[in-house]
């Protein structure tokens, strides 16, 4: 290993190396690509039970009235969810169709939370249809809401006005952020709702993504906590639930550590109890966290096969997946931990891998230090659980991969790789004439 760099954060388990090769459930990760083909992601169904459950231990055991609902934005894969419902979560929607994949794996209204930022009328009436909690990003559009229909609770966004974030600089909350209201805005939307006879509340932030500095959720439990306590003071209402949205990182760079999800755990609910100041024998809100990323980041990875390689410094290594395939690194600059499937003992040597998309952003993994690769190699790109395939493309008329799930019964394809007529699939012909075809 290289002494000017740490390596690569680790695949957790149970991804494990078996005589020089990475193996998922025994499955030697090499095989599948030979199988299934390139690029494709791999998730294992193991892995995001263990992440569920680890959560909802970790935060029942500091604050019992808790529930943990699933962002789908990260993966909304039909399947993951209905895995992740089976696990114990509810869902966090951004769109109708989210809501109702969330719906189609089981997870009832009451469990379900839309988020509207910036909703067309025709979302906010189907997520009503729906009767789910609707979770205003702006109480400016109540009115507009209540035209529409009665939601049977409602909470809303607000901005603590500061975020924090990972590497990514992702900006959430904060000045100039686009999400959420400053708390006195809210308190004036609850007045206006409990005027319109709406009797069923809740508050939410989310002031953070891929946050690995365990303080940051203390800071949100008693944000949170002071929050509920002026609402009861200054509208009258008591909520029903806080709900401190995502955020929880995954180390992807080297060197990055994971969360301690009890500390985490201990330090929110201690800021919640600082922020509550509660009263002996009082009833405390439900609470309710929103994460993506920490429950399928690392339960997947993404198989590249090396198409190409030019010998420059440093070596540019062609691989056949991309910014259409991953979009993270191009958008981000984020850095994915890359490892081959399989031994090779040649030297290493400083590489970036880059994929197929006529733009110079097309870099999947800039500046690694890896062993030297000759083509037809397998690379797998770890943390691509959550928004790899949510986020990719069909740029450069590129079909978007498949998905595989790996489970201790096997692996099974829980989405097709597109095809050519999947490109083409919504492509109307205009009429003779109109469209220059004589
Ligand atoms: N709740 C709300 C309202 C959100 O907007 C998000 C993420 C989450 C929950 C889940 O956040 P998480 O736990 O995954 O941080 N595309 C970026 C991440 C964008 C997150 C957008 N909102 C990335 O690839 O890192």
């Amino acid at each position: 290993m290289s002494a000017r760099r740490p390596p690569e954060v680790e695949l957790p388990p149970p991804f494990r190396v078996g005589a020089g090769r990475l193996e998922l459930e025994g499955r030697p990760l090499e095989a599948l690509a030979d199988e299934y083909g390139t690029p494709i992601y791999v998730a294992s169904e193991r892995r995001i039970r263990e992440n569920a459950a680890r959560f909802q231990e970790a935060f029942r055991a500091h604050w019992p009235n808790y529930r943990l609902l699933y962002a789908l934005k990260a993966n909304p894969n039909p399947v993951i969810v209905g895995l992740l419902r089976s696990a114990g979560c509810g869902a966090d929607c951004s769109s109708p169709a989210e809501i109702r994949i969330a719906r189609d794996a089981g997870i009832p209204p009451t469990e379900t939370l839309y988020t509207a930022a910036y909703p067309s009328a025709a979302e906010l009436a189907s997520a009503l249809a729906a009767r789910v909690t609707i979770n205003l990003d702006d109480p400016a559009l109540l009115p507009r809401l209540i035209e529409l229909g009665r939601p049977e609770r409602l909470s809303f966004r607000i901005n603590p006005g500061r975020t924090a974030s990972g590497p990514e600089g992702l900006r959430f909350a904060g000045h100039g952020a686009k999400f959420g209201v400053p708390l006195s805005a809210a308190i004036k939307g609850f007045q206006a709702a409990r005027r319109a006879g709406l009797d069923r509340f809740g508050l939410h932030t989310m002031p953070g993504s891929n946050v690995l500095a365990p303080e940051h959720f203390g800071f949100v439990g008693r944000f949170l906590g002071q929050a509920y306590r002026r609402v009861e003071r200054e509208a009258g209402i008591r909520l029903e639930f806080l709900d401190g949205g995502g955020g929880f990182g995954v180390p992807y760079r080297p060197g990055e550590k994971p969360l301690d999800l009890d500390r985490v755990a201990r330090l929110f609910a201690e800021g919640l109890r600082q922020g509550l100041r509660a009263r002996a024998g009082e009833t405390l809100p439900e609470v309710n966290h929103e994460p993506g990323r920490y429950l399928v980041a690392d339960s997947t990875v993404l198989l590249t096969r090396v198409t190409h390689i030019k010998r420059t410094s440093p070596w540019l290594v062609g691989v056949d997946a991309g910014m259409h395939t991953l979009l993270r690194p191009a958008l981000y600059q984020a850095h994915h931990p890359v490892h081959p499937v399989r031994a090779n003992g040649a030297r290493r040597r400083w590489m970036n891998l880059v994929g197929p998309v006529c733009e110079n952003t097309d870099v999947l993994a800039a500046h690694r230090w890896l062993p030297e690769p000759s083509v037809g190699e397998v690379y797998a790109v770890a943390n691509a659980g959550a928004y790899g395939f949510s986020m990719s493309s069909q740029y450069n008329t590129r079909p978007r991969p498949g998905e595989l799930l790996v489970t201790p019964r096997g692996a099974e394809l829980i989405r097709t790789p597109e095809t050519f007529d999947d490109l083409v699939a919504h492509v109307r012909r205009p009429a003779e004439g109109a469209g220059g075809r004589p």
